[in-house]
């Protein structure tokens, strides 16, 4: 641990619980270094919280100037305020990064819109915004980073996806293509750079209690499964992200539908035509 000073932090979910495992990169974990996209709010703020007390130096990516201060004053962090679905945005961001951090040891993509309702009631111009965000934002910043990355050999990058992109869920259609897109680039990546000291973890989150029902126009209204906090997520994405693991579903049993998703789609469909 560094013994550079930070402000305190107040929120529930930055306690210290990143763990120390050594995986297979030789990236330091804790990262010295991370870049947070989704860092104005929930999952992606929750990391921020957590990394930095652990003395990670963040650059923290939002377009929610007031909100990215509070996180910058409560970590002690740099803010870039900017619209990622905005053409050339991932450059900007890369740049900044190297600028303020350095050398990027871990890259966290979490920005990311939802979007509920019949497809065929979907704007197009939201769903070319969704796809923006969700698929092209985080492919356009890997690909702005991992050129350094893969020249030192060490770094990790962590993708937030969505069960919604490994099941298909009905009512969120375009949130679900979008996600699954997120899960091959993932596993492509993975596969790409293996042996190359990247490892690349993609967390699938079910619902978790954060302000994206809100903005997407749609509560949730499922009685079951309750939403998680985004504390625990962040950890657990943390976590794995330090061990290098391929993936982590938060709640872990989610990941038995996929399961049977995969070895059974006809009971699959059955079960969620009845369950939703
Ligand atoms: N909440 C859930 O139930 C859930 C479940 C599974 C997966 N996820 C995924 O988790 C990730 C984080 O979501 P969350 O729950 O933390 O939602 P959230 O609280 O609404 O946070 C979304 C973040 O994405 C940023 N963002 C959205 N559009 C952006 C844009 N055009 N340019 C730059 N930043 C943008 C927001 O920044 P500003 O506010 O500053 O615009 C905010 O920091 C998303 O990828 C989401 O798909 C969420």
């Amino acid at each position: 641990m560094s013994t550079r000073s930070r402000p305190a932090v107040q929120d529930r979910a930055s306690r210290p619980v990143i763990s120390r495992a050594r995986a297979a990169t030789s990236a330091p974990w804790p990262p010295r270094t991370a870049l947070v996209t989704g860092a104005s709010s929930g999952i992606g703020r929750a990391a921020a919280l957590q990394l930095a007390h652990e003395d990670t130096r963040v650059l923290l990516v939002g377009r929610n100037g007031v909100a990215l201060d509070e996180v910058a004053a409560a970590t002690g962090g740099h803010r870039f305020a900017t619209d990622l679905a905005v053409v050339g945005s991932e450059n900007a961001v890369a740049s900044r990064a190297v600028e303020i951090l350095g050398d990027i040891d871990l890259l966290v993509c979490s920005a990311g819109v939802g979007a509920a309702g019949p497809f065929e009631a979907m704007s197009s111009t939201a769903l070319r915004n969704l796809v923006a965000v969700n698929v092209l934002s985080p492919m356009m910043l890997v690909r702005a980073v991992l050129p350094a990355m893969l020249e030192r050999g060490e770094g990790r990058i962590l993708l937030v996806g969505s069960v919604a992109g490994a099941l298909g869920v009905r009512g969120e259609v375009g949130y679900s293509a979008s996600k699954a897109a997120l899960i091959g680039f993932a596993d492509a990546l993975r596969a790409e750079v293996a042996g190359r000291g990247v490892t690349v973890t993609l967390v699938l989150p079910g619902a978790v209690d954060t302000p994206f029902f809100r903005r997407r126009g749609a509560p949730y209204v499922r009685r079951w499964p309750k939403p998680i906090p985004p504390g625990l997520v962040a950890e657990r994405m943390l976590a794995a992200a330090g061990r290098g693991d391929a993936e982590v579903w938060v709640p872990g049993w989610m990941s038995l539908a996929a399961r049977v998703h995969g070895a059974a789609p006809p009971i699959y469909r059955r079960l969620a035509n009845v369950f939703g």
